[in-house]
């Protein structure tokens, strides 16, 4: 299936967690993990000697960057409406950092195909159990005249 066709159908299991500017960081998480996938599957069609890990690297890092984003956009949020669940939330955020980057940082000291793809399946794992349960938690408690 076509990535356009599989975040299409995917991003409908997302949950709307009230806050639509988070709903569009999921939306938009979901679209480049697809991404890495996509660049995954380039990758692993190459031989050894013309391998380019450019692709991956630039995923890897855009996702990094942006789920940091999100998640203290998030974290913001929840102190200033003094959401009750903020320490049990953060917990998880830092969690997903702590696993992300050991993930990432085996792929960039072995360069293995299978970290690339144990880091897509993370991801996706994350996002869709994350933003189900912990952050359906906060829907409806945050002050949304501060988004
Ligand atoms: Fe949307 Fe708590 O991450």
């Amino acid at each position: 299936m076509r990535r356009e066709d599989l975040y299409q159908q995917a991003k409908e299991s997302l949950c709307d967690v009230g806050v639509e500017r988070f709903n569009e960081a999921h939306r938009e998480l979901l679209y480049h993990i697809l991404l890495l996938q996509e660049h995954l599957e380039a990758v692993l069609t190459l031989d050894d000697q013309t391998l380019d890990w450019k692709l991956v690297d630039q995923s890897i890092d855009f996702l990094e960057t942006y789920t940091l984003e999100h998640l203290k956009a998030e974290e913001v949020l929840m102190v200033a409406s003094h959401y009750a669940g903020y320490a049990e939330h953060k917990a998880e955020h830092e969690k997903l950092i702590v696993d992300f980057l050991e993930i990432k940082g085996r792929i960039m000291a072995s360069r293995k195909k299978e970290d690339v793809s144990e880091l897509k399946d993370f991801l996706l794992g994350w996002l869709f159990k994350h933003t189900s349960c912990t952050d359906m938690e906060y829907k409806g408690k945050l002050d949304l005249s501060l988004v």
